[in-house]
């Protein structure tokens, strides 16, 4: 779908921009975690796009969960309050945890899933995010790895949603 046919206002990241930026976090990944026990995580809906293109791009075995976490509040500002819905183990000792998400805002729905995780005794922890909004930023959080930082503009595509909408968008766009 073009931005024209869907409403979106502009292309901020293509989708050869998107695929080279994933093609190199999954080679630095393979390398970074050789021999290591791998799970990648990845925090749903948004990351589902994200996870299953960097995942094709890791090439040492891997594991790969999801989790899920509600927050409330108008549509368009996360809220304070987190909740997990969907859960994975409750013992990570053993793994190189490698939490994929599709963006880190005020990073209230990160903070909460980083601690949870890090109390389940896992080798290592890394946040990697494809967009990385840093301006509203509320909570202590930064990703370890962002593919991108784009300034405060409200962004669908490539997993990303309004209302539910514009997830399956090859590109970023802003709406
Ligand atoms: P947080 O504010 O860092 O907790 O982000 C919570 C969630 O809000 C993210 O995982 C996204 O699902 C969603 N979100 C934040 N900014 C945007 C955006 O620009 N477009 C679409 N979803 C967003
Ligand atoms: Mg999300």
């Amino acid at each position: 779908m073009t931005a024209v046919e869907t409403g979106v206002k502009s292309v901020l990241i293509t989708e050869e921009e998107i695929r080279s930026a994933v093609k190199k976090c999954g080679e630095e990944i393979s390398q970074k975690y050789s021999g290591k026990k791998v799970l990648l995580v990845g925090i749903l809906k948004g990351s589902f796009v994200f996870i299953s293109d960097l995942a094709r791009e890791i090439t040492i075995p891997c594991e790969i969960d999801f989790m899920a976490a509600s927050s409330y509040g108008s549509s368009t500002v996360s809220s304070g309050s987190v909740n997990i819905t969907r859960d994975i183990a409750s013992d990570l000792s053993g793994y190189s945890v490698i939490i994929a998400e599709d963006i880190l805002d005020s990073g209230n729905t990160l903070s909460k899933i980083k601690k949870i995780l890090l109390e389940r005794n896992p080798d290592s922890l890394e946040i990697i995010v494809l967009l990385d909004k840093p301006e509203r930023r509320t909570a202590d959080i930064e990703p370890d790895k962002a593919l991108f930082k784009i300034p405060d503009k409200f962004v669908v595509g490539y997993g990303l949603d309004f209302n539910e909408q514009y997830r399956n968008l090859k590109y970023v766009g802003e709406l």
